[in-house]
């Protein structure tokens, strides 16, 4: 096969070399899957009213979020289980995230310890949090990445139950030998082992993750880590508006890549909603079928500071490790630039909502 031009090309060379059960846990949604093709479809719907006559012979795509200085906007969001795509897992991840000089979020869920994650960082680590039943065992995990040299805690609202995905039960889903929740093995959570007749993952989070969860744990939080904390997996404007008085520094507009509720709405469309209710008291994430950097353009004109990509990310790792993930990330960058200048737009502030919205 000739080289990917572009994501899509790029996900059917990941295809053939990983094993099915692994493609079909990275691919999958919950139910129908029609979230995860949502997500996607719902960016066909909109336009860009680029503006003419704008000096864009020197472009700048870098940009900060929560004070962290990116490359561009576009950050790799949370996924579990790298090495099931490439034998270095969440190494390669996060060395091609920082070739791409961008934000990598790692995982509860890695096959990886974070302290090696950071040690092989060059950019900034953040860490997605899964809060545990056991609670002690969920605040040692909170010190430990705080003393591994994490800088933000990105909590994950979106998943007291992991959703049904059919090709997991399917593949009675679980981890190979060898393989494990490497950052949990001190409270003895770190074997992901294949369920009768259902997914493993999904008995691993009934087992052990905190389907009582309220606002109530962002107090908490607070009370244990001095990290900043994002709220991840917000489709409504008013969780926003809670997540904020909870002490939240930001918010990730995220449907979990459709792996959740099928029936939520695309993260796109619900966007500017959210970014009117929070009228930039917090900044704004959003992820879930971000394929074009057009797409990161109407992100941005509708109200988020900057997009993650998961998906893709593991398509980089599966079809070429360490440059595998800075290639993906840098066909989404080549495609903003381009799509900046062809918008009139010298730099990330330029994108804004009339883009959009004339
Ligand atoms: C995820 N996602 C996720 N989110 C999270 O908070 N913790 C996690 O461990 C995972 N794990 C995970 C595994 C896989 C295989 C996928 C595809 C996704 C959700 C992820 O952070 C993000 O919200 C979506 O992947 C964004 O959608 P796209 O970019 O994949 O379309
Ligand atoms: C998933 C979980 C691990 O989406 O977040 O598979």
């Amino acid at each position: 096969m000739s080289e990917p031009l572009n994501l899509y090309e790029l996900e059917a060379a990941a295809k053939v070399k990983l094993t099915q059960m692994a493609w079909d846990y990275y691919a999958s949604g919950a139910d129908d899957e029609r979230c995860v093709r949502r997500n996607v479809e719902a960016y066909e719907a909109i336009r860009l009213h680029y503006r003419v006559l704008v000096d864009v012979a020197r472009r700048e795509l870098g940009t900060t979020v929560l004070g962290e200085k990116l490359s561009m906007p576009i950050a790799v969001a949370p996924t579990a289980f790298h090495r099931l795509a490439h034998p270095d897992g969440e190494l390669a991840s996060v060395r091609g995230a920082g070739d791409a000089g961008t934000l990598f979020i790692l995982s509860t869920l890695s096959n990886t310890a974070v302290e090696q994650v950071v040690a092989a960082a060059s950019g900034p680590v953040w860490f997605q949090l899964y809060v545990y039943r056991d609670r002690g065992a969920t605040q040692a995990l909170v010190q430990r990445v705080e003393a591994a040299g994490c800088r933000a805690l990105v909590l994950t609202v979106d998943a007291p139950l992991l959703g049904r995905r059919e090709r997991d039960v399917r593949n009675r889903f679980g981890l190979p030998p060898g393989l494990g929740v490497e950052n949990l093995h001190a409270a003895g959570y770190a074997p992901v082992p294949s369920a009768g007749g259902e997914s493993g993952l999904a008995a691993y989070f009934a087992d052990l993750l905190d389907p009582g969860l309220t606002w109530d744990v962002l107090p908490w939080l607070r009370s244990i880590t001095k990290l900043p904390i994002i709220v991840k997996g917000i489709v409504r404007a008013d969780d926003a508006v809670r997540a904020i008085a909870g002490g939240a520094a930001g918010v990730v507009v995220s449907n979990h890549g459709g792996r959740q509720l099928d029936a939520s709405p695309a993260t796109i469309d619900v966007l500017p909603r959210i970014a009117d209710a929070v009228a930039g008291r917090a900044e704004i994430l959003l992820d879930g079928g971000v394929r074009r950097g057009a797409d990161v353009i109407k992100a941005i004109a509708l109200g988020a500071r900057a997009v993650l990509v998961g998906r893709p990310v593991l398509w980089g790792l599966a079809s070429g490790g360490r440059e595998g993930v800075a290639g993906a990330l840098g066909m989404l960058r080549r495609e903003l630039d381009l799509a900046m200048a062809l918008c009139g737009c010298a730099d990330v502030s330029a994108i804004t909502r009339d883009l959009v919205v004339p």
